[in-house]
C-alpha cells in the first residue's frame, strides 16, 4: 500500500516540509516529552520519520514502534533514524484503525499531525487506547488552521488557507482539530486530559523561526494545495496568487505570523 488519499500526498517536496516543520518546532513541540528506559512507545502515522528522530532522540533508552500506513513513507523514515544513528526504533506498515499490536502492549503512546486526517479520528483513539496499558499515557499534537493570524492582515491569504481547510474537509479530515483534543480524548475514555496551546509567534528579529515556520512550514502547505484549489474551483487563479503573496509578505522585516499547536495528555 502506498498511502491514503490524504490532503498533503507523498511528494519529495512534502516529506521536506514535514522534516523543516519538526526541526523548526522540536522544541515547542517535544519539550518535555520523554520516556523511562524500557518504556515501550507508539508512534502511529509517523509519516519520513520527521518526528520519529526527535521522539527517538529525546528517550533514547525508550523502545520506540513507529507504524504508517505509507510504504514509501516508512522507507523514508528508516533511512532518516539510521542517519541519526539512533538504534531504538523499530517499524511497521499499519493502519491506525486496526492496528497489529496486542491490548495493552504500550506503556505510551505519541501521535502528531494524524488525526486531522482520519474521517472519524474517535475510531483511531479507541484503537490507541486498547494498544495502551492501564495507567499508560497518550500525547496527542495537532494544529488548527484556524489559529493562523499575522500582519500585514489579508484577506486574500485568509482565503488560500480556506482552501486548505476545505480540501482537506473534502477528503474527511479536518485542519481545525486542535481545538477539539479535550473534548476528543475525554469521548474516547481518557482520563486527567490536559491541553497546552503551544504558540509559535515568528516575527523579523526570529529569522530562523520566520524560514523554519512561516514561510518553509505554513506557506509551503498552503502553496501545496493550489493545483486542487484552483481545480476544485474554490478560489481564482488571481485570488490566490495575491493570497500567497500576502503570505510571503507576512515573512519581510516587518511582518508577523503567529499559528498555535495543541498538545494533549491524558493517561488510559
Ligand atoms: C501529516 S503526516 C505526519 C507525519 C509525522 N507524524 C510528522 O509529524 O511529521 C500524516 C501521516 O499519517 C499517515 N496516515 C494517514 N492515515 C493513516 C492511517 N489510517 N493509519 C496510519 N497512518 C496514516 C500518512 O501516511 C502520513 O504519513
Amino acid at each position: 500500500m502506498t498511502g491514503v488519499d490524504y490532503v498533503h500526498g507523498y511528494s519529495g517536496r512534502e516529506a521536506e516540509r514535514l522534516t523543516d516543520q519538526a526541526d523548526t518546532l522540536a522544541a515547542l513541540l517535544h519539550d518535555g516529552v520523554a520516556f523511562a528506559a524500557g518504556d515501550s512507545v507508539l508512534e502511529p502515522g509517523c509519516g519520513v520519520g520527521s518526528q520519529t528522530v526527535h521522539l527517538a532522540a529525546r528517550s533514547p533508552r525508550a523502545r520506540i514502534v513507529s507504524v504508517d500506513i505509507s510504504e514509501t513513507s516508512l522507507a523514508e523514515a528508516r533511512r532518516s533514524v539510521a542517519d541519526a544513528g539512533l538504534t531504538n526504533v523499530t517499524f511497521r506498515q499499519a493502519d491506525i484503525h486496526c492496528l497489529p499490536f496486542e491490548d495493552q502492549s504500550f506503556d505510551h503512546v505519541f501521535v502528531c499531525f494524524l488525526l486531522e486526517h482520519l474521517a472519524e479520528p474517535a475510531l483511531g483513539l479507541a484503537e490507541l487506547r486498547r494498544v495502551l496499558r492501564p495507567g499508560g499515557s497518550i500525547t496527542v499534537v495537532e494544529g488548527d488552521h484556524g489559529s493562523a493570524y499575522f500582519h500585514p492582515d489579508s484577506e486574500a491569504a485568509r482565503r488560500a488557507i480556506g482552501c486548505l481547510v476545505e480540501l482537506q474537509a473534502r477528503v474527511g479530515g479536518d485542519s481545525l482539530i486542535g481545538r477539539r483534543l479535550y473534548p476528543l480524548l475525554s469521548a474516547a475514555g481518557f482520563r486527567g486530559v490536559r491541553v497546552e496551546p503551544r504558540m509559535v509567534y515568528a516575527d523579523g528579529s526570529l529569522p530562523q523561526l520566520v524560514e523554519g515556520f512561516t514561510l518553509r512550514t505554513f506557506t509551503a502547505m498552503v502553496e501545496g494545495v493550489r493545483a486542487e484549489a484552483l481545480g476544485q474551483c474554490l478560489i481564482s487563479e488571481t485570488e490566490w496568487e495575491r493570497g500567497v503573496a500576502a503570505l510571503h509578505r507576512t515573512a519581510e522585516r516587518d511582518g508577523v505570523f503567529c499559528y498555535t499547536f495543541f498538545r494533549a495528555v491524558a493517561s488510559r
